[in-house]
């Protein structure tokens, strides 16, 4: 029935070196020293100050003086859980990935859900983009999957996401509002970057107030590419279907939830894994080649845009179930550390802008975040691969390796790994001939006809539903100019959706935004693939 523990998973093996069990146990200090009396400190006489020598009470309030570390710069509100993937077959032709190599393999994997803008203590129901990373732990290293519940993205290129960022924060004099973006700042940036249009309709849509974290679609956003055995390349978008189904909220419910459980996403998680009801997605690819790529009116290094199913089906490989809870939120939801630069042989990058900058972001975040250089040691992200480099020493190393050398090349050996060559990890040779340059590709200056598609893909309900969140949200904004601007935007997507909003926010109906190419735009003809319905 599929109801398989992973207890006996290799990583629920190899976080057992760390588990400790206190019950019964005498108390210790952190040096194992056994402790008499954990209720009172020592002083000279019953009344008088407390002695500096009291080292049991010294170090009791230095190490809770310490507990905090500093929350994700995004995504800080989250939660996790561990389970397996499961191939349906051998997928060999397409990818040499470890985890597609056979029917029936299983990799362990640990899955950690999270809103976007809120800190660590927010909501979980607000209207918010949600994260869905998986950490894969392969026989050929990590391979982390970090991505969202919505197939695109706010921005085309890295050098935005720090404004994007500062934007939909709470703004920095006030700290309001609080995991929302119906604010000022949020809208300013995106009326100013029309490459945020597609987003917005996913982010006003019922998508962005998912019923449950089991309920949720996840999406690679980005093309990457998958390279098999022979080298041969093919690009790839990864999805995750709930096998569930995808359900959203309705707005009022979310509210409500909001203030009677704002934990709602984190129990509804917990508690259907702990009653033995695993949540489970199918992994599913659309792959295309680099020539058919070539041929799509968008471009597929563009992360505003979605590849729609006509032009690349998806090819369902492999299921993932979650079926244990964390054994402890802080050492393995708080201190996992995910990295779009964790990728295997099989798998690689397309030139995405926006995601090559990821590759830098991730570990360089962490690196502050959990400290030093050594966080991969951390159980929750040591890989079940052996790991063996000659990278030494840091804060808080644990490994103790052994032998005199830790350099290549050498002459002396003993202890020093050795390259594999073929066996290891290969970048895809793409050719490159090209002048060094900053600015966009042609194709990416199309912003509307994803939006427009999105928008025809919606029933009547949602498309009211989009209209209302986005008077809600702009209504909340206090500079007429930006409702404006929104607005005018929102022209080019459609004018019923346009005229509505300036309706509801009381405003004129404005001239839509100046498009930002001469190019006309394609047209899509509409697809019941786009919003994915098919589950
Ligand atoms: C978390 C940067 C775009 C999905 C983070 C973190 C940073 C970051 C610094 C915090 C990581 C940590 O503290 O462990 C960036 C940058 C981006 C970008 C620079 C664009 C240039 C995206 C996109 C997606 C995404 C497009 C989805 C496809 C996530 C997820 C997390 C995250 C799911 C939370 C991971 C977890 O649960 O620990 N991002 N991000 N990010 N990002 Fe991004």
């Amino acid at each position: 029935d599929g109801k398989v523990s992973s207890g006996a998973s290799p990583i629920a093996g190899a976080l057992d070196r760390v588990r400790t069990d206190d019950t019964d146990q005498p108390l210790t200090t952190n040096q194992g020293t056994p402790v008499a009396d954990n209720q009172s400190s020592l002083k000279a006489g019953l009344r008088g100050p407390t002695l500096m020598e009291d080292f049991i009470l010294r170090e009791k309030l230095t190490h809770f003086d310490h507990e905090r570390i500093p929350e994700r710069v995004v995504h800080a509100r989250g939660s996790a859980a561990h389970g397996y993937f499961e191939s349906y077959g051998d997928f060999s032709s397409l990818t040499r990935a470890a985890p597609l190599a056979s029917a029936g393999k299983r990799t362990p994997v640990f899955v950690r859900f999270s809103t976007v803008a809120g800190e660590r203590g927010s909501a979980d129901t607000v209207r918010d983009v949600r994260g869905f990373a998986v950490k894969f732990y392969t026989d050929e290293g990590n391979w982390d999957l970090v991505g969202n519940n919505i197939p695109v993205f706010f921005i085309q290129d890295a050098m935005k996401f720090p404004d994007l960022i500062h934007a939909v924060k709470p703004e920095p004099n006030n700290g309001i509002p609080q995991a929302a973006s119906a604010h000022d700042t949020f809208w300013d940036f995106a009326s100013l970057s029309p490459e945020t249009a597609h987003m917005l309709m996913w982010h006003t849509s019922d998508r962005a107030i998912p019923r449950s974290y089991r309920t949720m679609q996840g999406f690679g956003v980005h093309t990457f590419r998958l390279i098999n055995q022979d080298g041969e390349a093919v690009f790839c978008k990864f999805h995750w279907q709930p096998l569930a189904g995808t359900h959203s909220l309705v707005w009022d419910e979310a509210l409500r939830i909001c203030g009677a459980d704002p934990d709602y996403h984190r129990r509804d998680l917990w508690e259907a894994i702990e009653s033995g009801e695993y949540p489970e997605w199918e992994l599913a690819l659309q792959v295309f080649t680099a020539e058919e790529a070539e041929q799509f009116e968008f471009d597929v290094l563009d992360p505003t845009k979605l590849v729609p199913e006509e032009l690349a089906p998806l090819q369902i490989v492999g299921k993932m179930v979650l079926d244990r809870n964390p054994d402890n939120f802080f050492a393995e939801t708080e201190q996992v550390a995910f990295c779009t630069a964790h990728i295997i042989p099989g798998i690689d990058f397309s030139n995405d802008p926006l995601l090559q900058g990821r590759i830098h972001s991730y570990v360089d975040t962490q690196i502050s975040r959990l400290g030093g250089a050594n966080f991969h040691e951390l159980p929750i992200n040591a890989p079940i691969a052996p790991v063996h480099n000659n990278q030494r020493d840091g804060i808080h190393r644990q490994a103790l390796n052994r032998g005199r050398v830790a350099y290549e090349p050498n002459s002396l050996g003993g202890g020093c790994p050795f390259q594999t060559g073929q066996a290891g990890f290969a970048s895809f040779p793409e050719a490159i001939h090209a002048d060094k340059m900053r600015g966009k590709p042609e194709k990416f200056a199309d912003h509307y006809s994803q939006a427009r598609l999105f928008w025809r893909s919606q029933t009547d309900a949602e498309q009211n539903h989009i209209i209302n969140a986005f008077c809600f949200e702009l209504g909340h904004v206090q500079t007429p100019a930006i409702q404006t601007r929104v607005v005018s935007m929102l022209a080019n997507i459609n004018p019923r959706l346009a005229s509505a909003v300036a309706q509801g926010l009381g405003i004129a109906v404005p001239e839509p935004m100046p498009l930002a190419t001469d190019a006309p735009i394609p047209d899509f003809a509409p697809s019941p693939a786009l919003s994915l319905r098919h589950l």
